[in-house]
């Protein structure tokens, strides 16, 4: 079983965006961890188009910087907006290029995901589209709370979550998360 006072966490955002709702969501969350755990964000941007010729030279210093950062990890976040109704391609990149790597980081490792979204579905469909990816990733991925905040710009401000309602669903679902990583 995990102690409590070592936990670190590794939070990916699917905006790359510098004023993105989803990177104040992830933001948020890493200002609100219990003592003793950490939040590591993991950068993505440097993560070339997934192209298997790359690969067959070597994978990427960035790939591999990222797939020992998931490895190190006790638990994993992804918070993302939502693209046409899916996964945002800069995020679905670096899932494809993490999945490739052997052994796949991801294995068993607790999981949380969330999305921020100023329209009101608060993207249902982003999410159900990321749950179907990881069954490949084989991850410990939580059902509940779905963390699904809408018409996000009413309640994020200046970079933080200040919806009240929100901020308990981010909560219950740290929560979860680490009740995962602990009962390990
Ligand atoms: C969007 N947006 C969007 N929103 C949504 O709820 N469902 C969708 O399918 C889409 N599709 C979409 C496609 C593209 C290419 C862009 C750029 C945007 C709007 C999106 O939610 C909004 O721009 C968010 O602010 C993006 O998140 P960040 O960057 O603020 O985290």
């Amino acid at each position: 079983m995990s102690t409590i006072s070592s936990i670190q966490l590794l939070g990916f955002c699917g905006s790359l965006r510098r004023a993105s709702v989803n990177q104040a969501v992830l933001d948020t969350i890493g200002e609100r961890l219990p003592p003793q755990v950490s939040l590591v964000q993991a950068r993505i941007d440097d993560f070339p188009l997934y192209n298997q010729d790359i690969q067959d030279e070597g994978f990427p210093e960035a790939v591999q910087r990222v797939a020992r950062q998931v490895e190190a990890a006790a638990g994993i976040i992804i918070v993302s907006p939502e693209y046409n109704y899916s996964i945002p391609a800069p995020l679905k990149n670096a899932l494809d290029w993490l999945s490739r790597c052997k052994p796949q980081p991801f294995d068993r490792k607790p999981m949380a995901i969330a999305g921020a979204t100023p329209g009101g579905l608060g993207t249902a469909r982003m999410q159900l589209h990321l749950r179907q990816t990881l069954i490949y990733f084989n991850v410990d991925l939580i059902s509940q709370p779905e963390v699904m905040i809408s018409q996000a710009h009413s309640k994020i401000q200046e970079g933080r979550v200040t919806d009240q309602a929100s901020l308990e669903q981010l909560q219950k679902m740290l929560d979860e998360l680490l009740r995962r990583i602990k009962a390990k």
